[in-house]
C-alpha cells in the first residue's frame, strides 16, 4: 500500500481540507433555512451547544480512528474489530451514493454562476427558470460532467498536490466572501406594496433573537432533531470522509487543535451564511420567503438578487462563486474517500483508481442529472415526501445510512474497543485532551440514544 506522499503537509493543510469537506451546500441552503424556521436565536443556541458536545464527539471519533489506523473506513473498522467490517462497508456506501448526485448539484450552481457572469441575472429570477433548466435534457448533464471532471482532476493530483493545494486558497477566499455578502445584507432595505419598510438590520435581529413564543416540548424536540441532523451532515462525519482525511494527518499534529479549528470554521461559515441569507430574504419577501435546499438557492435568492437592482448581479456572482467553492471542496472529499477505500481494497495506484472511478461517476452523474427529464420518476419515500432519483440517493445516504452508522460507531467505540481507542490517539504526542470526560460520557451513553432517536425520526418510523 502506498502511504508515502499520502499526507497533508501539516495542521493547516489538514484543517482547510477538512473544513473544505465540511463547508458545503448544507451550510448555505439548509442552515439559514432551519435557523429561520426553528426560532432564530433559539436554534442557534441549541446548534452551538450540540456542536461542542455531540458534533465534537463524532468528529473526534472519525479523525482519531483515521489517524490511528492509517486506513479508510473499511480497513479502519476491520482493524478495530474484525467482526465490525460490516460497519466499514456501510460507511463506504455513503460516499458511493452521494457521489452520484453531488456533482449534479455542483453543476446546477456552476450554471447559475455562468448565468450571472454573462449578464442574464434577470432571466434567472423568472418563476420557471430553475424547473425548466433541470428538466431540459442536455444542459444539466453537461454541467454535471464538467463539475465531475474538475473534481476528478484535483483528486488525481493527490492529497497534497490536489486536495490541499485547492483547499488552501479556496477556503480562505470563501470565508471572506460570506463575510462580505453578510455585511452587505445589513445595508439593504425595501419598501413593499403596503408601504412597509424592512431593513437588513431588522432581518439580522429576526435571525439572532431567540423566539420562544408558543414553544412546546414536542416543538423543542423537533428543533433539537433538526439541529442534530444538520450538524452531522454539516461536519461530514459518519460517511468515512473524516476517517480518510484523518489517515493523512501526520503523527506530530495536535488533533485537539485541529478539531477545534474545523468546528470553528464550519460553524462560522454557517452563521455567516445565515447572516447573509436570512436578512436578504426577510427584507424582500418577509418571513414567509424562506425555503430550504435548491428552491432557496435557485428560486428565492435569484428573486432577492433581482430586487436589489444593479448590485444584485454583483452579489449574485459573489454568492454563486462562494457556493462553487463550497461544493467543489466537498465533492473532492467524497471522491477521495471512495478512491482511498478502493486503493486499499484493490491495491491499485491512485491514478488508475481515479480513472476507473471517473468513468463510473461521469456516467452516474449524467443519469442523475437527467432524473428530471429522461429518467423522470416519482418515488414515494418512507418519510412522506415524493422524490426523483437524486432525492432517493439523498434519502438513503443521509436519512437512513448516516444516523445508522453513527449509532453503530458509538457502540463500537463506547462498548467494544472502549473510548481509550480514540482518547489515546487524541493524547498522542503528549497533548491534553481537555474534553475527554465529555467525550467518554457522550460516546457511551448520550450519543447512542440520540442517534437511535434521530434514525427513527429521519427514516419516518417515528412519525
Ligand atoms: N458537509 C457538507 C455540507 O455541509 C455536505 C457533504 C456531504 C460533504 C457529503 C461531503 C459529503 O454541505
Amino acid at each position: 500500500m502506498e502511504k508515502k506522499g499520502n499526507h497533508f503537509s501539516g495542521q493547516i493543510g489538514f484543517v482547510l481540507a477538512a473544513a473544505g469537506s465540511a463547508v458545503g451546500v448544507g451550510n448555505l441552503w439548509r442552515f439559514p433555512y432551519l435557523a429561520a424556521k426553528d426560532g432564530g436565536g433559539l436554534f442557534l443556541i441549541i446548534y452551538l451547544a450540540l456542536v461542542l458536545t455531540f458534533g465534537f464527539t463524532l468528529l473526534v471519533s472519525d479523525i482519531a480512528i483515521g489517524r490511528r489506523t492509517q486506513k479508510s473506513a473499511i480497513g479502519a473498522y476491520t482493524q478495530m474489530h474484525p467482526k465490525w467490517k460490516f460497519l466499514g462497508v456501510l460507511t463506504f456506501i455513503v460516499p458511493v451514493l452521494i457521489m452520484t448526485y453531488y456533482a449534479v448539484i455542483g453543476g446546477w450552481i456552476t450554471r447559475y454562476a455562468v448565468v450571472y457572469l454573462t449578464g442574464s441575472a434577470q432571466a434567472a429570477a423568472g418563476d420557471d427558470y430553475f424547473s425548466s433548466f433541470i428538466s431540459s435534457p442536455v444542459s444539466p448533464g453537461v454541467y454535471a460532467l464538467l463539475f465531475m471532471g474538475v473534481t476528478a482532476v484535483i483528486v488525481y493530483k493527490g492529497v497534497q498536490g490536489g486536495i490541499e493545494a485547492v483547499s488552501k486558497w479556496m477556503m480562505p477566499v470563501l470565508l471572506v466572501l460570506v463575510v462580505v455578502v453578510a455585511l452587505f445584507s445589513l445595508t439593504i432595505e425595501h419598501t413593499d406594496e403596503s408601504g412597509q419598510i424592512r431593513t437588513g438590520v431588522q432581518g439580522l435581529f429576526y435571525y439572532l433573537t431567540p423566539h420562544t413564543e408558543g414553544l412546546t416540548v414536542s416543538r423543542f424536540l423537533q428543533i433539537l432533531l433538526d439541529a442534530m441532523s444538520q450538524l452531522f451532515f454539516s461536519l461530514s462525519v459518519s460517511m468515512g470522509i473524516m476517517i480518510t482525511y484523518g489517515s493523512y494527518v501526520k503523527p506530530e499534529v495536535n488533533l485537539n487543535k485541529a478539531v477545534n479549528q474545523i468546528e470553528f470554521f464550519d460553524t462560522g461559515v454557517a452563521l455567516f451564511a445565515g447572516a447573509m441569507i436570512v436578512p436578504a430574504v426577510f427584507v424582500f419577501s418577509g418571513t414567509e420567503g424562506m425555503s430550504a435546499g435548491p428552491s432557496l438557492m435557485f428560486v428565492s435568492l435569484p428573486k432577492v438578487f433581482a430586487a436589489m437592482g444593479k448590485a444584485g448581479v454583483f452579489v449574485g456572482i459573489l454568492f454563486f462563486v462562494t457556493a462553487i467553492f463550497a461544493t467543489l471542496t466537498s465533492c473532492i472529499s467524497v471522491l477521495e474517500s471512495i478512491v482511498a477505500n478502493c486503493m486499499e481494497i484493490f491495491h491499485t495506484t491512485r491514478k488508475k483508481t481515479v480513472l476507473v472511478l471517473s468513468v463510473i461517476y461521469l456516467a452516474a452523474s449524467a443519469v442523475i442529472a437527467l432524473g428530471y427529464s429522461v429518467f423522470y420518476l416519482e418515488a414515494e419515500l418512507p418519510n412522506g415526501t415524493t422524490g426523483q432519483l437524486l432525492d432517493i440517493m439523498d434519502y438513503v445516504s443521509n436519512s437512513v445510512l448516516m444516523p445508522l452508522i453513527a449509532l453503530f460507531s458509538t457502540i463500537l467505540i463506547g462498548w467494544v474497543t472502549k473510548p481509550s481507542f480514540v482518547t489515546e490517539e487524541m493524547e498522542r504526542g503528549g497533548y491534553a485532551f481537555r474534553r475527554k470526560k465529555i467525550y467518554v460520557i457522550m460516546i457511551r451513553y448520550i450519543a447512542p440514544v440520540m442517534m437511535l432517536v434521530l434514525f427513527l425520526q429521519s427514516t419516518g418510523i417515528l412519525q
